[in-house]
């Protein structure tokens, strides 16, 4: 597969609400940091080298980023970066950003932040890309709590035109019931990928049957999480990369984009080689025979 060739185009559309993005979009988490994302001394990425992905992620179609106020390492700032390699933005591109447990400025984890803290951490987003509203506001939870009070919170911003369309993160059925009596959800981010979680699949269906958009994240990393992709992967996920010459996060990028059009990718990188290969990876058809192999490995918790 030719990478350099092949644009986000290749993966087909989807609209979050009135915004029609690129299937293949891109996950801003890895920009700032050399290795594990959120490590306490973590190596500071080379600027340069951060902003020229973000360049080419435009000129290969990207036109969906997903990115947050809290992705940080000690000189490097994800929202920063994009404001300066980007701004001032094709119209076109939408930039997605999620609140909820914020970082304090040494990069510790905070709890949930209250609807008050919300409001602060939504005009952080705004301050950091230098835009005067938001395209899509995830909110980002961490347990089961009800989200009632902070969605609505949320809402209330997206009437005073702060914020355009609103997501919910890390969330369960029950918090979509919630959030959709409250305003309309335009997205569900959850962890989600080959091997992981595979109760979220009755989840990602319901999305699907409501027009909700469902973005995984650590599609290609899995199990590794915040450590970043591990290097190795299951024979079966090796064996089709290697019938369709591509590489075995490609497969894993082409088979979440299998699971439903509502089904979006923002893989995350700090490389250029990477980046061109995941943008590519919305032109990889995989065959019936390739999925039958890839959703048993799935329903297997591989
Ligand atoms: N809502 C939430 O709670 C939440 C949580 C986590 C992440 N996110 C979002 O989701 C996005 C995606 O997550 P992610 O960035 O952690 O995971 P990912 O895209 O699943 O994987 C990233 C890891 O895979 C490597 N990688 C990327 N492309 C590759 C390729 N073509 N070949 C080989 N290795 C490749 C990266 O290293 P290199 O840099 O070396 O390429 C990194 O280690 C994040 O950027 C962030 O925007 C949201």
């Amino acid at each position: 597969m030719t990478s350099e060739t092949i644009t986000a185009t290749a993966a087909g559309t989807w609209k979050l609400g009135d915004l029609e993005i690129n299937r293949i979009g891109f996950g801003a988490m890895r920009l700032t940091q050399d290795g594990p994302a959120f490590a306490a001394g973590a190596v500071p990425s080379d600027r340069g080298r951060a902003v020229s992905v973000l360049r080419r992620a435009v000129e290969l179609g990207v036109n969906h980023i997903d990115t947050a106020a809290f992705y940080f390492s000690p000189l490097r700032s994800a929202n920063q970066l994009i404001n300066q390699a980007l701004a001032p933005y094709p119209d076109d591109l939408v930039i997605t950003t999620k609140v909820g447990p914020g970082r304090g400025p040494s990069g510790e984890w905070l709890p949930h932040a209250t609807p008050e803290q919300l409001r602060g951490q939504v005009e952080e987003n705004l301050r950091q890309l230098g835009r005067d509203h938001l395209d899509v506001v995830n909110l980002r939870i961490i347990g089961t709590d009800s989200i009632a009070e902070r969605f609505g919170a949320l809402a209330r911003l997206r009437d005073a035109g702060l914020i355009r369309h609103l997501g919910i993160s890390n969330v369960r059925p029950e918090h979509l019931v919630e959030a959709q009596a409250i305003a309309p959800v335009v997205c569900v981010q959850n962890r989600y990928g080959i091997g992981a979680q595979p109760e979220q699949d009755a989840f990602l269906r319901t999305c699907g049957e409501q027009g909700v958009a469902f973005v995984p994240f650590y599609a290609i990393a899995g199990a590794g999480g915040e450590a970043g992709a591990h290097g190795s992967d299951s024979d079966e996920v090796l064996a089709v990369a290697r019938a369709h010459g591509v590489s075995a996060a490609q497969v894993r990028l082409a088979w979440t984009l299998s699971r439903g059009p509502h089904v979006l990718a923002i893989p995350g990188t700090g490389n250029p080689d990477h980046l061109a290969a995941n943008v590519a990876a919305g032109a990889l058809r995989l065959s019936e025979d390739d999925l039958a192999v890839l959703d048993s490995l799935h329903r297997g918790g591989a």
